[in-house]
């Protein structure tokens, strides 16, 4: 019988439990028995495989967080790369990897090792190389917009601007999207500079015209005022754990305009909870593509939306670059500013 692995990794995400429904619904279709991995990559390092059958994933589509757990265990940070995974990862005839960019920069260094992986795309900043999109990065445009919407009708009763923090890493998407959807004043990401004086004008103008409130949305990677990134200490990795550049910018924003400037910041609520139907579909999509890769043998691959169509690429492309927002997505968002 083809035995099959399933393992959500790094931070969760709308959308992961619809993956791991797809996959048991696909592959138990085909007479493969699935295994879920319980916390990442520290659950195959433990053993800690449980099995999935049918009946355990009903439901599951619209949940958020995983049914498996997920940690930012790595197997080479924290131990000597496949060995450290052995003899849970020598059952498996394929795993199916659900992870960001660096869960699946370590899945393709694990492949190159000879572990039979198939990869899904997830996150909500939207920076996965090889994919015109992930799942999870449309909930958290909503959730962002949903909060502008109701941020706009408090920031108009006091006249104040409202800087939003938002979710991200090094990219705008977030920012930028829920900027356009929720029609804000301004929109600053880490792909474009910024001038805080300019910035201050246009809201300056925009007061003085009669619509003395606005809404500022600020990616969480964006430079502090001293062109620095803003962290908030670092994650179990070592790696800078971004956030506070809203609370960095408003006293200067606030001298700058002379208005009162609050802050908001998002965070976690981003990722909670249930994903909208389009990360719904789309997480099903790859988790039956990625089940059939799985069964088919092809590994060293990724599921990834290209147009319309979910396909199965090189896995290898992780290794780029994260997917930055592209310079025309910021002009069209602009073109809207105060
Ligand atoms: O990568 C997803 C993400 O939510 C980023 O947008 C954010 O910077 C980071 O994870 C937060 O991680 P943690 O949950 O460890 O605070």
């Amino acid at each position: 019988m083809t035995e099959i692995g399933v393992v959500t990794c790094g931070g969760d995400c709308p959308g992961l439990n619809a993956v791991i429904r797809a996959v048991v619904v696909r592959a138990s279709a085909a007479g493969a028995r699935i295994w879920g991995v319980r916390n990442g990559w520290r659950g195959l390092a433990e053993g800690d495989l449980v099995p999935l059958t049918r009946d355990d994933v009903r439901g599951l589509i619209g949940r958020g967080g995983t049914i498996l757990g997920t940690s930012r265990m790595d197997p080479y940070l924290h131990g000597s790369g496949l060995e450290t995974l052995r003899p849970a990862a020598d059952r498996l005839d394929a795993l199916v990897v659900v992870g960001g960019d660096g869960s699946l920069r370590t899945a393709a260094r694990l492949a190159t090792e000879g572990l039979p992986v198939v990869g899904v795309p997830k996150t909500i900043d939207n920076d996965v190389p090889g994919t015109d999109t992930s799942f999870g990065f449309d909930t958290a445009v909503q959730v962002v917009t949903d909060a502008i919407d109701r941020l706009t009708t408090t920031a108009e009763a006091h006249n104040r601007v409202m800087l939003v923090e938002v979710m991200g890493r090094t990219t705008g998407w977030i920012a930028a999207y829920s900027g356009i959807a929720g029609g804000a004043e301004a929109v600053l990401v880490p792909e474009v500079p910024y001038d805080l004086e300019e910035l201050a004008d246009s809201i300056r103008r925009r007061h003085r015209s009669g619509r003395p409130y606005s809404i500022v949305v600020v990616a969480e990677g964006v430079p502090g005022p001293d062109g620095r990134p803003v962290v908030a200490g670092e994650d179990s990795l070592g790696f800078a754990r971004l956030g506070g550049v809203a609370h960095a910018l408003a006293p200067r924003l606030e001298e700058l305009t002379g208005y009162e400037v609050r802050v908001s910041v998002l965070g976690h609520l981003q990722r909670g909870g249930s994903p909208t139907a389009y990360d719904r579909v789309l997480a099903t999509r790859m988790g039956v593509l990625a089940a059939e890769l799985a069964l088919e043998g092809r590994t060293g691959t990724m599921t990834a939306l290209r147009g319309d169509e979910v396909v199965a690429v090189d896995l290898d492309v992780v290794r780029e670059e994260p997917r930055g927002l592209p310079p025309s997505r910021y002009r069209l968002a602009s073109w809207f500013f105060a």
